[in-house]
């Protein structure tokens, strides 16, 4: 299979999505087994990150050299970008030296630009709007988990941001259902809902939105939060942190989900916040799965689209 970019969850198939979670299940065995996948042999990504990273940025550099190509990590303090060399210059000059371009920013249209005007394969990692990357990663965590994706529930509780939005474009193709609660004014995209419940008649998911974090979660086999201060947001910390109160996953809500139910999130987390650390680091969080499989679900999306994979 030959994925042109990896932008959105929402842009792939529901073939191309099981492709990428099988690709990333293979992986990971023959790396446990010691057997190399060199597929982007001689290849080269520029990474392009104008917003901080652990995860990506470990899992990037790290999962190209496994798979015998070079990373370049691309600071936008360092690079002409961040003192105003436009899309379209960077685009087409990365292009000339670059095998496929990855790219960390703020600004979605920014990445649609790059994947406009260069010639190489994008790959979105992580932008205000979305962050599919990640979201590969738990989608391939809870198959891991709980054996197959199609008709769990996934409850997700707190902010309605780039997480929730990938979440629901995943679930969608997944066909999980999934139940997104937020405070009001913090929902996630009405265009990114409408997106998701057209792709969802394809394989069946139930995708709900509502403000009661008790509705959302229960009956849920999976159970996801993030931050409530995104990157770029911090000066609407003091703000959020009130507005979020009830939103929290403590012992008290998390129990109303099932209970066998995992515990999933992006990190980093801020403890005390989002989740109390009963739950994030309790028998039933999965964390840590979560966040190796980072490395083994971009690897599935960087030979897709570098090594037609
Ligand atoms: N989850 C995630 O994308 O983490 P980083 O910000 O550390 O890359
Ligand atoms: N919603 C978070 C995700 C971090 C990986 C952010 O954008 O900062």
């Amino acid at each position: 299979m030959s994925l042109e970019h990896f932008i959105s969850i929402h842009d792939i198939t529901v073939d191309e999505f099981h492709h990428l979670i099988d690709l990333g299940l293979k992986l990971k065995k023959e790396k446990k087994q010691g057997i190399p996948h060199h597929i982007l042999k001689g290849k080269t990504l520029a990474m392009i990150f104008t917003k901080s990273s652990t995860r990506t940025r470990v899992s990037f550099e790290t999962g190209m050299y496994q798979l015998g190509g070079f990373p370049m990590f691309l600071s936008s303090n360092d690079i002409q970008l961040g003192r105003g060399e436009s899309i379209y210059d960077t685009a087409n000059v990365l292009s000339r030296f670059v095998d496929g371009i990855m790219i960390r920013t703020y600004d979605h249209q920014d990445v649609l630009d790059l994947a406009k005007y260069g010639t190489v394969p994008v790959i979105n990692g992580l932008t205000d709007l979305l962050h599919p990357c990640q979201v590969m990663a738990d989608l391939m965590t809870v198959y891991e988990h709980k054996g197959k994706l199609e008709g769990l529930k996934l409850a997700y509780i707190g902010d309605g941001n780039n997480m929730t939005h990938s979440l629901l474009y995943g679930c969608a193709k997944a066909g999980m259902d999934i139940s997104v609660a937020t405070p009001k004014n913090y929902e996630p995209d009405a265009e990114i809902v409408a997106g998701a419940k057209e792709d969802a008649k394809q394989t069946g998911s139930n995708i709900v939105v509502t403000y009661d974090p008790v509705e959302a979660i229960s009956g849920a086999d999976v159970v996801c939060t993030d931050t409530w201060v995104s990157m770029g947001q911090e000066a609407e910390k003091a703000e959020r942190i009130k507005v979020f109160g009830d939103y929290q996953i403590n012992a008290d809500l998390f129990a109303k989900s099932k209970d066998d139910s995992i515990f999933i999130h992006c990190l980093p987390a801020y403890r005390g916040y989002e989740v109390t650390e009963d739950v994030i680091d309790g028998p039933r969080s999965v964390i840590f799965d979560e966040a190796e499989n980072r490395l083994h679900a971009q690897k599935a999306v960087m030979a897709a689209v570098m090594g037609g994979e």
